[in-house]
């Protein structure tokens, strides 16, 4: 729809250059600009802006996703300077500040699905809850506790903004700021469900992750992973061999394709079922 906008205004070589997705996070469209079409950028963003419902603000991508909190810089284009918005997503609404927390309505589908396997009274550890989007979807459809860990403050003081947002919880979202290995080797045995969306880093955690899990407790872990090695059969099982994690077994249950990160790189979720021999 942004290519068909722009037929006429530029040449067709440069629409070529333009991907024809872009995020659109309540009012903020985000975008990929690359260096050739610099010098069209406003033209790019008033296109947008009048060609896309509900968006009063262009940004373009200016850095990959980097550091601890997983942000990435973010240049303003067209209409209003503004960072932060709401967000709609599975009956929830959201506060988000794009600039100051890692976010992408991409990974909707996954948040249903994640939401759909959860059973009633469950307790529940996300230890990258980010702005609590997991949670809350979750909290939204099931009677359960979701104990949101965060490193970054201003993604935890969001999360409680769209908590007091969302008034009919089903369940109950308490957001802590926090290290997602130090609450949860202060928290041994104590969950029934463990979600883990921080790929860049999953393995490092996930010795923590077990051992936050009651005996039959499911881990969502999350990890980047080059295609060939994705589709190749066992591939997960033969990595998650190599983590000696004392005292418990891990069973991969489940192997899926969340979505595409890069030129044949994907990012997968195996869904482990966690059994203990003590403790
Ligand atoms: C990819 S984002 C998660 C996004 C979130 N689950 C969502 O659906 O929007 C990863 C998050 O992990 C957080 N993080 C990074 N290291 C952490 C740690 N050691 N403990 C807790 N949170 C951490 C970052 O601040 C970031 O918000």
């Amino acid at each position: 729809m942004l290519k068909e906008a722009l037929k006429g205004v530029l040449s067709a070589t440069e629409v070529s250059l333009l991907s024809s997705s872009f995020d659109v996070i309540g009012s903020i469209a985000i975008l990929k600009i690359p260096d050739e079409l610099k010098d069209k950028e406003d033209i790019i963003g008033d296109a947008i802006l009048s060609h896309v419902k509900n968006v009063k603000t262009v940004l373009k991508q200016a850095s990959e996703v980097g550091g601890e909190f997983r942000t990435r810089e973010l240049k303003f284009v067209a209409g209003i300077e503004n960072y932060e918005t709401i967000y709609k997503e599975s009956g929830c609404l959201f506060k988000v500040n794009v600039r100051e927390v890692y976010f992408s309505p991409r990974l909707s589908t996954e948040r249903e699905r994640i939401a759909g396997l959860v059973h009633e009274d469950e307790r529940i550890l996300n230890m990258f809850a980010g702005i609590g989007t997991f949670s809350i979807i979750i909290a939204k459809q099931k009677r359960c506790v979701v104990v949101s860990v965060d490193k970054n403050a201003v993604a935890i003081e969001l999360a409680k903004d769209s908590i007091k947002m969302n008034k009919k919880l089903l369940g109950e979202v308490t957001p802590i700021i926090g290290d997602a290995s130090e609450y949860s080797s202060e928290h041994r045995s104590s969950f029934d469900r463990v979600l883990m969306p921080l790929p860049e880093r999953a393995d490092e955690f996930l010795p923590c992750a077990v051992e936050s899990c009651k005996d039959g407790a499911m881990i969502h872990y999350y990890i980047h992973v080059p295609e060939e090695d994705f589709h190749q059969k066992g591939w997960i099982s033969a990595h998650l061999d190599q983590f000696e994690i004392k005292g418990s077994k891990v069973e991969v249950k489940n192997w899926k394709k969340v979505r595409e990160v890069g030129p044949r790189y994907i990012q997968a979720v195996a869904d482990l079922k966690v059994s203990k021999f003590e403790g």
